[in-house]
């Protein structure tokens, strides 16, 4: 199964988790990344009314792949502006594979692996599985097993 790996990352966590998870399974990787930063309030609010922002050129004709993993980091609850464009701009979605994987920095509820859901699924993909890291695996280590464990799963869906 060849796999895409896109990956929004602010402050660098979900960034180590994915990179891990790229080796473990050997996919391309793609930076979801914002044209312009704003501050932490901003992004906390547009985070929540799910508004989207403008992201630079990345892989987003996933023709090639037969399985897209988006990564992200929860902000106010949700996922980030960057992301939902991306999943906006995301062509050959039809039949495709995908899973979710997030970080956090507590360990509450989140919407953010429901709404990328929701996004793909409504492009005809399919969900296979999800991967919520939240803040006492990443302070633990845990992350680490948890990460190899979801790539597995992946693996085996092959
Ligand atoms: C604007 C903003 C809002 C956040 N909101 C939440 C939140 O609602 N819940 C939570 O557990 N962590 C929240 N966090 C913490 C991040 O989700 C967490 O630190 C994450 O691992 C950062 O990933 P990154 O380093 O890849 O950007 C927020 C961080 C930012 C910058």
């Amino acid at each position: 199964m060849k796999s895409l790996i896109a990956c929004y990352s602010h402050s660098g966590k979900t960034l180590t988790v994915a990179e891990k998870l790229q080796k473990e399974i050997n996919a391309d990787f793609t930076r979801i990344e914002p044209v312009k930063d704003r501050w932490y309030l901003i992004k906390a609010i547009h985070a929540y009314l799910e508004k989207k922002w403008p992201i630079k050129p990345c892989t987003t004709d996933i023709d090639d792949y037969d399985c897209l993993i988006v990564c992200c980091p929860i902000w106010a609850g949700r996922t980030t502006p960057g992301v939902i464009q991306y999943l906006d701009e995301l062509v050959n979605t039809s039949g495709k594979k995908f899973a979710v994987l997030v970080t956090m920095g507590g360990d509450g509820n989140q919407l953010a692996t429901i709404q990328i859901r929701n996004g793909l699924e409504a492009k005809e993909m399919e969900f296979i599985d999800k991967l919520i890291i939240g803040g006492s695996a990443q302070k633990s280590g845990e992350w680490e097993t948890m990460t190899k464990e979801f790539a597995q799963k992946l693996i085996n869906e092959n």
